[in-house]
């Protein structure tokens, strides 16, 4: 008899045996005996363990969960699945704000658990998307947001547009500007350390960003410096720049790799944040906050 072989479908996560197989209960006894069945593996099935094909309604349905999720203020069960799907969902959110009349202006680096490294934990560098409607100059509404965090940046503002892999010797030749940087993330899947598949889906967490004054890019040793973060006047986190992938120009190197390899283009006069130097710090509706990297700048926003 051959032997039954499994397929596990990278895109709509459905696992699909081909062959005769014995269906046993937790004794071992056979229940029933099933050709080639289909196993859901993207949790939406209505007749489970079996896939129903619902797969195929799994991005517009796990796009529109996001979205209540951030209407709700409440947190999401629903996420990527597959890298695949993740990045369906991402995009398909994209689309979704474009159509609403946001404009792309950049995107943000960040850094998400690798599911598939299971005995050391391991951190994996992801992107997501920043529109204009996210940008915020004095004040950011926190209150509707899902566990708010603030953290402290670099942001870069591109001189070229970027679609290839570059190297690290090439950066300055993409890069016009360099500003201190505030990201503010809300996870929709709450206070729980998400997978990369479900960071992605969740657009790396994007909710807002507000940037300072804009320095000619030069080689000026970012490594060297440190971020600040202030809380209504008092410091509560500080950390070099160095915590930013080793060097902070280097997350541009590593968002050229992930636009390779996914077909992603960023624009001139796009944006990129770096990924945070500092832990995230909570944001409370009433309170102040500051990021200063002292030689390159400062912004500060009051959350509501
Ligand atoms: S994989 Fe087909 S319904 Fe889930």
């Amino acid at each position: 008899m051959t032997k039954p072989t499994v397929f596990i479908n990278p895109k709509s996560g459905s696992i699909k045996i081909t062959g005769e197989v014995d269906v046993v209960d937790v004794d071992g006894k056979v229940i029933e005996t099933l050709t080639n069945p289909k196993i859901c593996g993207c949790g939406l099935s209505k007749d489970k363990p079996w896939c129903d094909s619902s797969h195929g309604e799994y991005v517009k349905i796990v796009a529109s969960a996001l979205r209540n999720a951030r209407e709700l203020v409440k947190p999401c069960n629903l996420f990527g699945s597959t890298p695949v799907r993740a990045r369906e969902i991402r995009e398909n959110e994209l689309k979704h704000r474009i159509e609403s009349g946001e404009t792309l202006v950049g995107v943000k680096v960040g850094g998400a658990l690798d599911s598939t490294k299971k005995d050391s934990p391991t951190y994996t560098t992801i992107f997501g998307y920043l529109t204009d409607a996210m940008q915020c100059t004095e004040s950011v509404r926190v209150a509707s947001m899902i566990y708010p965090r603030a953290e402290a940046e670099v942001v870069f503002k591109l001189s070229k547009e970027i679609s290839e892999e570059i190297h690290p010797s090439q950066v300055l030749d993409y890069v016009s500007h360099v500003a201190a940087g505030m990201e503010i993330l809300d996870y929709r899947f709450g206070e729980v350390e998400a997978s990369a598949e479900d960071a992605i889906a969740d657009n790396a967490g994007a909710a807002a960003f507000a940037y300072g004054a804009w320095v000619p890019a030069h080689q000026e040793n970012l490594d060297a410096l440190s971020a600040e973060v202030f809380v209504n006047g008092e410091c509560v986190e500080t950390a070099p720049l160095t915590a930013i992938q080793g060097n902070p120009w280097l997350a541009v190197v590593e968002f050229s790799k992930l636009a390779a390899a996914t077909g992603v283009k960023i624009a001139a006069g796009s944006i990129i944040y770096s990924g945070s130097a500092t832990t995230g710090v909570h944001m409370v509706a009433g309170n102040t906050y500051r990021v200063e990297i002292k030689g390159l700048g400062q912004v500060e926003v009051k959350a509501s």
